[in-house]
């Protein structure tokens, strides 16, 4: 098993980075497949924290290749910040490759998601403002810069002219927003386009060529199945495709070149930004939660919004996207909480829900069935074998792996590297 895919099972920030970080030990290649600078992974090795938003988590080891596939959408002034603060804090950035048919942000982009955003007011979706929504539609509209125009200054010119045409027009009649200035764009950007070339290169034969070599690689989703713009809480979600079928539209692999999926589950549910949240607890336990889990956006600052675990969202992730296995994180934080209630089951009008309901308004209505589980009261974070948790936290644990039918993989106890409890040895084999 030389592939192995990491993917967000409820509405993001369950803590992908550090899962990725953790099994990166063992990879050769680390790979993000879509989404953008809406991301936001923390990764903490030896007390320093990391935090990540275009490059992939697995930059902290020396030595591995870290792919910026074609799915993403890439704000280039991002990723060099990036790298030169990686770089600032002595880590080896050589290993960067960038896909040359990634689509690139464009600040009309960035413009465009926060006061288009704004303007749908009661009904705004909550973005992160990163420009990743209209980045997509660009390039569904088959207007998109690609990584690979940076690299043709007459391209790039001649795609920046006619698309500044349409988008100052939009600007102002739809915002009454001054136009955007050509020749300042264009010297940003191929001031980007001098700085990434090194890194540029055809990333699906670079990927290609090493799953036929069978090195180890570790493809690492952003946000997660709640927020997937076909199957999350529509339109409540972002632009693209974080299920582990993204994997082969966004990186160039085949549906058999994966061979193994490990799905994220944070111990308890959180999520930034509008839409519907059944197990949303807008109470005292939801601040509790809010409070012991530090829950405020990495990306934006915004206090999450909390509750309890649903079994539910991660039984339709497991489907989704073929979960072999579960990485609870973030279980420690619940080490003080007297109860922990999981739910087991969606009721609507006086009926159990089979799956995740397409209507919102259903899914607002309905109930969740909820098991209550006896808390651990007990610091977990110094744990390293699965026998030594507490009977209780075993039972929480358990019976989450017997609602969602996935098996245990992993068990995250803290957010540093060591602070992680392995059940499954074979996540690569
Ligand atoms: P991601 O977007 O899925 O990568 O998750 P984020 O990085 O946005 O949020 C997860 C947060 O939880 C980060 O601050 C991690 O360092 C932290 N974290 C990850 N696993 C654990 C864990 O098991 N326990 C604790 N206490 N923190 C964790
Ligand atoms: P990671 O990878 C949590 C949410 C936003 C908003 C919706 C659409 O760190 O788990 P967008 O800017 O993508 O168009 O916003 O999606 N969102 C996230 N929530 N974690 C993320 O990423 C997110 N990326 C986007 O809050 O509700
Ligand atoms: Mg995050």
């Amino acid at each position: 098993m030389s592939t192995v895919v990491i993917t967000g099972t409820q509405w993001g920030d369950e803590g992908k980075g550090k899962i990725v970080d953790y099994l990166a030990g063992q990879a050769e290649t680390v790979v993000r497949y879509q989404g953008g600078s809406n991301a936001g992974h923390t990764v903490a090795v030896n007390g320093t924290e990391y935090k990540l938003r275009l490059l992939p988590s697995g930059i902290l080891y020396q030595g591995t290749h870290n792919v910026v596939a074609n799915g993403v959408a890439v704000d280039p002034e991002v990723m060099l910040q990036e790298m030169d603060a990686m770089a600032a804090k002595g880590i080896d950035v050589s290993g960067i490759r960038l896909s040359d048919r990634a689509q690139v942000v464009m600040p009309y982009h960035r413009l465009m998601d926060g006061i288009g955003d704004e303007a749908r007011g009661k009904d705004k979706i909550g973005t992160t403002k990163r420009g990743i929504g209209p980045c997509y539609m660009d390039r569904d509209d088959r207007i998109g810069i690609r990584v690979c125009d940076l690299l043709e200054e007459e391209v790039f010119a001649a795609k920046l002219k006619n698309n500044l045409a349409v988008k100052n027009k939009e600007l102002k009649a739809l915002y009454d927003h001054e136009p955007l200035d050509f020749a300042k764009i264009f010297a940003e950007y191929m001031g980007y386009a001098k700085r990434l070339a090194p890194y540029i290169c055809d990333t699906i034969t670079l990927l290609n060529e090493e799953i036929q070599a069978g090195r180890k690689i570790l493809f690492e989703g952003a946000q997660a199945t709640m927020l997937d713009i076909d199957y999350g809480t529509y339109p409540y979600v972002t632009a693209s495709h974080p299920v582990s079928g993204g994997v082969t539209v966004g990186a160039g692999v085949a549906p058999k070149n994966i061979h193994r999926v490990v799905g994220v589950v944070k111990a308890y549910c959180t999520r930034v930004g509008e839409g519907p949240f059944p197990t949303e607890q807008l109470n005292e336990m939801g601040d509790k939660l809010r409070e012991a889990g530090h829950e405020y956006g990495t990306v934006t600052g915004r206090p999450r919004r909390t509750g309890w675990l649903d079994a539910m969202v991660v039984r339709y992730a497991g489907l989704l996207s073929g979960i072999d296995y579960m990485a609870v994180t973030r279980l420690d934080i619940l080490d003080n909480f007297d109860e922990i209630k999981m739910c087991v089951g969606y009721r609507h009008k006086g009926k159990d829900l089979p799956g995740m309901p397409a209507s919102l308004k259903v899914l607002g209505e309905v109930e969740p069935v909820y098991e209550t589980f006896a808390g651990w009261k007990q610091p977990i974070s110094g744990i390293r074998r699965y026998e030594d948790l507490p009977e209780a936290a075993k039972k929480y644990l358990e019976r989450m792996a017997e609602v969602t039918g996935i098996n245990l993989g992993i068990v995250s106890v803290g957010p540093n590297r060591d602070q992680t409890i392995v059940i499954a040895k074979d996540i690569f084999s």
